[in-house]
């Protein structure tokens, strides 16, 4: 299994470039499934779940060039030969994207069988939004269980346009519907819808093919389905959760930082937060500067569907928190199981108080100290990256395969900021 080993305590100084956005990318791909010639994506991160996602296309017989990558960051996928609309993979299982494959399959299939889906454990994450609107559309759904575990068949072959209402707010289940109405026939109108910046970017994808989808990234999204979409090509958006975790490590270590190739605008909510302690942020365009100050001050944080707080930045915050003088309270919102990582913050030196599954007190400001942990998750590994750099001594982080599943070479990309950071495995 592999590990970072990390000497923390010292200052970082430099410019930091953004990727592309995970959860951009992971919906561009399975909206190749909807377009009737070749897709090209630029600007594609280097990370575990692009690798997972490519896997489980190409097992559906999807084509994916990948030799582009590794020098231009760039894809080309071809859908047209794809024959099978049955995910009977162990690795969709793993992958809470997996599920917003089952949109496109459906509208170009007709049908879609798969596993329920997994990811990063922060909580319970059912679909049960997903199947009602599918259900919604005209479409029937099986439930069956394979080796103990839920798999699902859907017949969507007398699906039409109809109106769907979120019960609550999902990003991914605003994706996948978004992405199921272009194809069919009639007006789709889905209401309460997420408003995510990457889900306007999909629209635009798919817009760009002959998709004819008005008012992604509001809550309401109408789509009037067409008779087929073209391939084309389109550059994966800035990732927001990489921006923002940088700008937290920044402030978190006492870091004078540059942020390039960002979108300042969608991560607002976390600059102004982050002004809100003291810290000094500047922007310049697509670069965001961050300046901490001597002092930071304690904050209260809730996290919120976008544009408010990101939850994939809650975990990042806490560490932040454990540096401001002052008592600032976190709450959760989105998931019920994304507070976990606290008993290992507090073994670093952190003073959090758990008031229950959604709320955390963290009184600052402490001095953190090197220990080993593990990572537990996605966005909580990365929180205890920016602990090790915040706190003296060494620490280990391990299991960092969930690190590597949504940021480009962590590693490498920090050493480039001067810190004493190195992976073995
Ligand atoms: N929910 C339901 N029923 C559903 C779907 C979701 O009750 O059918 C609930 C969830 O349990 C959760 C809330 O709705 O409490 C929000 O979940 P949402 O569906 O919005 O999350 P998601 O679409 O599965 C995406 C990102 C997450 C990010 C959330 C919130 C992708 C692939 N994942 O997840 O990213 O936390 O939106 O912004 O886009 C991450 O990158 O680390 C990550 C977890």
């Amino acid at each position: 299994m592999a590990r970072f080993i990390i000497n923390g305590g010292e200052k970082l100084k430099g410019t930091i470039e953004i990727c592309g956005a995970k959860n951009a990318v992971l919906k561009l791909l399975p909206a190749a499934i909807l377009c009737g010639g070749p897709v090209i994506i630029q600007n594609v991160p280097r990370i575990e779940d692009v690798n997972r996602m490519i896997e489980l296309m190409q097992n559906l017989g999807a084509s994916v060039a990948t030799d582009d990558m590794a020098t231009n960051r760039i894809l080309r996928i071809d859908t047209r030969r794809m024959h099978s609309s049955s995910m009977s993979n162990d690795i969709a299982k793993r992958l809470r994207s997996s599920i917003v494959l089952v949109g496109p399959l459906l509208a170009r299939f007709g049908s879609a069988t798969f596993p329920h889906p997994g990811g990063c454990v922060i909580g319970q994450r059912p679909i049960d939004l997903f199947l009602d609107g599918f259900r919604a559309l005209g479409a029937t759904v099986q439930e069956h269980v394979h080796e103990q575990y839920p798999v699902y068949h859907i017949d969507g072959k007398r699906m039409r346009g109809a109106e769907y209402t979120f019960k609550n707010i999902s990003v991914t289940g605003t994706e996948c519907l978004m992405m199921t109405a272009t194809l069919i026939k009639g007006k789709t109108i889905l209401r309460n819808c997420a408003m995510e910046p990457e889900i306007a970017a999909l629209a635009e994808f798919l817009h760009s093919c002959g998709a004819r989808i008005h008012g992604a990234g509001t809550h309401t999204i109408e789509i009037n389905g067409v008779k087929k979409l073209r391939g084309g090509t389109c550059t994966v958006i800035p990732d927001r959760i990489d921006a923002g975790s940088f700008a937290i490590l920044a402030a978190a270590t006492k870091s004078a930082l540059t942020i390039k190739n960002a979108v300042p605008e969608h991560i607002a909510t976390v600059l102004e937060t982050l002004r809100s302690m003291g810290v000094t942020v500047d922007i310049n365009g697509n670069s965001i500067i961050i300046r901490p100050p001597r002092v930071l001050r304690a904050c209260s944080i809730k996290t919120h569907e976008y544009p408010g707080f990101p939850t994939d930045l809650q975990a990042p915050f806490a560490v932040l928190a454990t540096q401001a003088k002052g008592i600032g309270l976190i709450h959760e919102t989105v998931y019920e199981g994304r507070l976990f990582y606290i008993e290992s913050l507090n073994r670093m030196g952190a003073k959090i108080i758990m008031c229950d599954p959604h709320r955390v007190l963290v009184q600052g400001a402490t001095p953190l100290h090197g220990r080993e942990v593990e990572s537990p998750d996605l966005r909580a590994g990365l929180a205890f990256v920016i602990a090790a750099l915040a706190a003296h001594g060494t620490s280990v982080i391990d299991d960092i395969y969930s690190i590597d599943r949504g940021y480009e070479d962590i590693a490498g990309r920090l050493q480039a900021l001067g810190a004493d950071i190195t992976r073995s495995s």
